[in-house]
């Protein structure tokens, strides 16, 4: 698809298919802009109503060429659920979840994944890279095997679940440990990047990786039957995911699909890595980042957000807003979600949950208002949170001498 590349900041517009990660002229973050004409003038042309859900649903709103065959593992067409149980508990009539961990690796990360690493064979790349949390290594370092390049991941020492490590390795992928936290790891990268030109970057400071997580948006539309929430919930870590959403609300509105209003954007960051709630608070228009992010949901430990400047604008633009949860209130929500409904999330996914339940409890969310909640990764990824708080098994005994008592009752 025809493209360009453009600046947020200083709106300096660069030919597609560039290798920058920030604006070359005010050092702005990147996004990916299309003539919406032609867009809509293929859509007409084209089968994609009869395509399955998927990230490739899409192709038409993708910066890939037509010539290239898209590296997929069968990412997107995520299940977006009814939650009637939690959504009463909660007080919200209308509660669904859009359950990102049944990706290919268990995550979000896919769709962006599965669009960079063909964007990455498209520009004639063998070397691809990230900084993570965990998420974007596993599912960078399995789509890197499936196109057969080599791959490297820079993780912060002791900061990743157990399963995304296992991931990582089981995957093939170079991996590096960072004395530091994330974002020291993905300062790292960034230069390494800069100065290398065979490695290619992966994280979503490479606007190309954020295009694949649009979809999501668009998924939402299609499984409403054409219409969207009133409100989208989404954890905020490095802060990509939730300005990507946006952005496909927003395409879905140039295109014509889909008639304003757009779902208020509500993200919500762990109170220890909370940067980008307490700028919208206090409604600045900058982040003062935080040195030693501390949280118990390690994913979205991320004191100084690449992606902040989009994401507080996603939040204005969409008259959302931006809420903080703490461990307590994430690992609760955890549960709920996993005991009342069947889906097991990462405590990082289960924080956009636990900023539900803050804000209808707040009355900042109305019971009558439709929303969604992002589960953006599988539960099994850090199985360690939940074994940990985890009181025991019973003994045989003590579960027979409870059954002979429960007899004795009735
Ligand atoms: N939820 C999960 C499960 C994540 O892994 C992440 C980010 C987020 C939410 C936040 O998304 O960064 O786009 O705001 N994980 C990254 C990683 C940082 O390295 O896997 P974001």
């Amino acid at each position: 698809m025809e493209h360009f590349i453009k600046c947020i900041s200083c709106g300096g517009e660069f030919g597609g298919n560039k290798v920058i990660y920030s604006c070359p002229n005010c050092g702005g973050l990147l996004e990916i802009g299309y003539d919406f004409e032609s867009i809509c003038e293929r859509l007409g042309k084209s089968d994609w109503t009869s395509r399955p859900l998927s990230v490739w649903r899409y192709r038409e709103f993708l910066p890939i060429g037509p010539l290239i065959e898209p590296i997929t593992l069968g990412e997107g067409g995520t299940s977006l659920h009814r939650c009637q149980r939690l959504g009463e508990r909660i007080g919200i009539s209308r509660l669904r979840v859009k359950n990102e961990g049944e990706n290919p690796t268990g995550s979000f990360k896919d769709r962006g994944m599965a669009v960079g690493i063909t964007k990455a064979l498209e520009l004639g790349k063998r070397w691809v890279a990230c900084a993570s949390t965990g998420n974007t290594s596993a599912s960078l370092a399995a789509y890197a095997a499936k196109a057969g390049i080599r791959r490297t991941v820079l993780v912060p020492k002791g900061g990743v679940a157990y399963g995304k490590i296992a991931q990582a390795i089981a995957h093939g992928a170079e991996i590096v440990e960072v004395e530091g936290n994330f974002d020291e790891a993905l300062r790292l990268i960034i230069e390494l990047a800069v100065r290398i030109p065979e490695l290619y970057l992966m994280n979503s400071v490479n606007p190309y990786r954020l295009e694949g997580q649009k979809t999501l948006a668009f998924e939402l539309f299609d499984q409403l039957g054409g219409r969207v929430p009133d409100c989208v919930v989404v954890p905020v870590g490095n802060a990509g995911n939730i300005s990507a959403i946006w952005k496909g609300f927003r395409e879905l509105e140039a295109s014509g699909l889909l008639d304003p209003p757009l779902p208020r954007m509500i993200g919500i960051q762990a109170e220890g890595a909370a940067p980008i709630v307490k700028a919208f608070k206090s409604g600045s228009d900058a982040i003062d980042p935080i040195e030693e992010p501390a949280t118990v949901a390690t994913a979205i430990r991320i004191g100084r957000p690449a992606s902040w400047k989009k994401a507080l604008r996603a939040v204005r633009e969409s008259g959302g807003l931006m809420e903080a949860v703490s461990d307590e209130e994430i690992l609760l929500a955890q549960r709920l979600l996993a005991a009342e409904e069947g889906i097991f999330v990462e405590p990082a996914s289960a924080s956009s949950i636990a900023g539900l339940m803050k804000l209808r409890q707040s009355g900042e969310i109305s019971g009558e208002e439709e929303v969604v909640c992002v589960a953006t990764g599988h539960g099994l990824k850090d199985p360690e949170v939940i074994v940990e708080s985890f009181k025991g098994p019973l003994s045989l005994q003590d579960f027979l001498l409870s059954i002979r008592a429960m007899a004795k009752a009735a």
